[in-house]
């Protein structure tokens, strides 16, 4: 079997004020190409670390992080990421936002983003501007300036997190459907057990401090995954209890618990 990505005994140790964080140890983890990934856990589990490390964003990682059995030394174009933000630029149109990172010809470059329009159900919204957008359009954009390279590998990080519940619901649908008809390898970072139910194969479940991976739940389910199912409910039943049996909060942002965020030795410094 090939793999497109893989981790061996990944761990990663950040230095704060308050000292050597160690956030994730000995991640261990394949995916095969076209695989639908999901990772989830409690806020401050490494989710976003391991992301990043595959998408080459951070490399000072121990251990092998690879795609397609090379070793990952930075970002790539094979690689599209999306985060929860949509990142898009302000002051260019939904059309020039897609097309940035495109090559060839301009006929080409206009053909490719109105395709990718298309694509994510943007039609008629080039030549916007993304404050113009709503937030679960500008994340359709986000969505198709990653594709626009024609990557083997979607990575997102909570990429729904901000939306509306019915927003929400349309996007994943959305990405079920690109990945199924474009055979991409996704990664998704997610704090949402239904998200995960919904769209993956594989849901990864890391336990938290030092990011470790627990266990990894498969989901035969058949795609379009039905949500009011009682197969549904078992997978969610399921993947909640491993939250509820750790001794940690489940991975919802509650005022009562011990949120990294709110720990002042754990203070985050995004690149
Ligand atoms: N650049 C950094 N410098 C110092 N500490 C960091 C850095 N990035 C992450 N951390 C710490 O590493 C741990 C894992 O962080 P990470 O962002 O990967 O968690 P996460 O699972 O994505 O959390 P969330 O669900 O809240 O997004 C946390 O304790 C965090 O504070
Ligand atoms: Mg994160």
């Amino acid at each position: 079997m090939s793999i497109a990505l893989s981790l061996r005994g990944y761990g990663r140790t950040f230095t704060t004020p308050a000292g050597a964080l160690r956030a994730v140890d000995g991640v261990d983890l394949d995916i095969a190409p076209g695989e639908f990934t999901a990772l989830v856990g409690p806020s401050g589990c490494g989710k976003s670390t391991i992301l990043r490390a595959v998408a080459g964003l951070d490399t000072r990682g121990e251990g092998e992080v690879c795609a397609g059995g090379d070793p990952i030394t930075g970002p790539h174009a094979s690689r599209g990421l999306v985060f929860q933000e949509h990142r898009l630029f302000p002051w260019q149109s939904v059309a020039k936002n897609i097309g940035a990172g495109l090559r060839g010809d301009r006929a080409a470059r206009e053909r490719r983003v109105a395709e990718l329009l298309e694509l994510v159900g943007l039609e008629g919204f080039a030549d916007a501007y993304p404050g113009q957008l709503s937030g679960g359009m500008a994340q359709r954009v986000a969505i198709a300036r990653a594709l626009a390279p024609a990557p083997d590998v979607l990575l997102l990080d909570e990429p729904f997190g901000a939306l509306d519940a019915f927003t929400r619901i349309r996007l994943q649908d959305a990405l079920h459907d690109i990945w199924a008809a474009h055979h991409v390898t996704a990664l998704l970072v997610t704090h949402d057990i239904d998200e995960a139910v919904a769209l993956a194969q594989r849901v990864v479940v890391l336990d938290p401090r030092p990011g470790r991976v627990r266990r990894v739940h498969e989901i035969d389910l058949p795609y379009p995954r039905d949500r009011a199912s009682a197969r549904f409910a078992e997978h969610r039943a399921a993947l909640l209890g491993d939250f509820a049996l750790s001794g940690h909060s489940p991975p919802t942002d509650s005022p009562h618990t011990d949120s990294p965020h709110t720990d002042p030795s754990e203070e985050k410094h995004h690149a």
